[in-house]
């Protein structure tokens, strides 16, 4: 597998594959690659006959407090992983390749990156929008695979793309579990045993709060419940649980309309996220 750090190199692989006739597709990360992010390389390699995976942790999108040099980097394991999964090249630019000196441009989507994430990781979205319109620029795919895992992510990188008029699809994958219910993370790696094996209470608790929303309870009963469910296992500590409207991420304006519960929860120093939409 072909590791590129270079944007140059990146445009001109790019150009040889599409002078064949290949479509492009791109699956964003920052690399420690497991399982879910398999599931996105191998939906690419099913749709698009060139694909690249980046790897590429973006210190824009990460607060003073939070852990840019914690984050494992393994590109070597994650460059095997990418190609038994499908990829066609790897881009693990260096941070001075993404951002040259005095760079001081940046992407930002208003509205969707209020709540949330959003609310709590004040600038964060700002790097992700920013990191991504690069590698859009970069690669120039015409498809850009994503997780539901993120799903506030997806929703405001899709904005991005709308707005912006950026000529790319924005491909929306669901989320891989582990078989006890926890969304795969790269920060999963980070979990004690003991915090590891109360971490699946947030995946119950998700689904007990679409339980209460399916048997007619309220956004509230159902944030309430799931909030109870999380606690009953002390290490957690609950960021935030929201019911809000899966496209505007705001306040759901009526009983029976779909809805995303949304959870950010600390396990330790960790932060985990997942959510599930519920149909109306
Ligand atoms: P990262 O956390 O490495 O995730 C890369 C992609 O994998 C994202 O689209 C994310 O939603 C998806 N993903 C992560 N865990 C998943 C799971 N369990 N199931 C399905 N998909 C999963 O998200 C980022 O990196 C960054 O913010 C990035 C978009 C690369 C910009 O820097």
């Amino acid at each position: 597998m072909r590791i590129a750090d270079r944007i140059v190199e990146i445009r001109s692989a790019v150009q040889r594959a599409r002078g064949n006739g290949s479509t492009v597709g791109l699956v964003p990360t920052m690399g420690a690659l497991h399982a879910g992010h398999a599931s996105l390389i191998e939906r690419a390699a099913a749709v698009d006959d060139f694909v690249v995976v980046s790897v590429f942790v973006n210190p824009t999108q990460f607060g003073p407090a939070e852990d840019f040099d914690a984050y494992p980097r393994r590109l070597q394991e994650d460059a095997s992983i990418a190609a038994e999964h499908g990829a066609h090249l790897v881009f693990a630019p260096t941070v001075e390749e993404m951002y040259p000196p005095g760079a001081s441009t940046f992407v930002e989507v208003e509205g969707l990156t209020a709540n949330l994430c959003g609310a709590v990781r004040p600038g964060h979205f700002r790097g992700v929008t920013t990191v991504v319109g690069k590698l859009f620029n970069i690669v120039a795919p015409d498809r850009a695979y994503f997780g539901e895992k993120d799903y506030q992510q997806m929703l405001v990188i899709s904005k991005m793309v709308r707005d912006m008029h950026m000529p790319v699809e924005v491909v929306a994958c669901p989320t891989v579990r582990e078989t006890d219910g926890l969304a795969m993370s790269s920060r999963n790696a980070y979990l004690t045993a003991e915090q590891r094996a109360a971490a699946p209470a947030i995946r119950r608790g998700l689904l007990a709060g679409e339980r209460v929303v399916k048997q007619g309870g309220s956004a509230s009963e159902a944030v309430q419940t799931a909030i109870a469910q999380i606690a009953t296992e002390p290490i957690l500590k609950v960021q935030y649980v929201e019911a809000v409207d899966p496209e505007t991420l705001t306040r759901p304006d009526h009983n029976g309309a779909p809805m995303l519960l949304a959870a950010a929860v600390f396990a330790g120093d960790t932060r985990l996220i997942d959510n599930i939409v519920v149909e109306g």
